[in-house]
């Protein structure tokens, strides 16, 4: 079955297929973050409530602020976009939210977790993508990985010194 569109982008179909892999992967992980930093926001308790609520919050609009420029990457690319939250939930390689405590600093720690984990894959795949000659990809993700590394530090800033 032919997955990929026609299109006059000179990248060839075989690279094309990668790197529309690689986005569906992080479109993925993304998605499940940012409805992670929304369980995080609607559920965290404790003395730390309010400014955690708010950086949740603030967390899951960055990160969501990227999923639409990933899935037309996709799309630009020939390719189609697995935006639902079913195919998030399938592909993610992120771990499911834990159901454990919801004081803050548990939150804190959990969430450093997964934006470690999103954080490395989008910088591999930063790398990936060059290597692949997608250029533009790679400049897209660079955004990116700037925001979750910028996220990462705004909750590792609660744990460390
Ligand atoms: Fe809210």
């Amino acid at each position: 079955m032919k997955t990929l569109s026609d299109t006059k982008v000179n990248l060839s179909e075989q690279t094309r297929a990668q790197v529309t892999s690689i986005l569906n992967q992080l479109l993925a992980d993304l998605s499940d973050l940012c409805s992670q930093c929304k369980q995080a926001h609607w559920n965290v308790r404790g003395s730390l409530f309010y400014p955690l609520h708010k950086v949740f919050d603030d967390l899951a609009e960055s990160i969501g602020g990227h999923l639409d420029p990933l899935a037309e990457r996709i799309t630009a690319l020939g390719g189609v976009a697995s935006g639902t939250v079913r195919q998030a939930a399938a592909l993610s390689a992120l771990p499911e939210f834990p159901h454990g405590p919801s004081e803050g600093l548990a939150y804190v720690t959990a969430m450093i977790d997964r934006f470690g984990l999103a954080a490395n894959a989008v910088r591999k795949a930063i790398d990936d993508t060059a290597a692949l000659g997608d250029a533009g990809t790679a400049d897209l993700l660079t955004g990116v990985s700037q925001d979750l590394d910028k996220g990462l530090w705004f909750l590792e800033a609660h744990t460390r010194s």
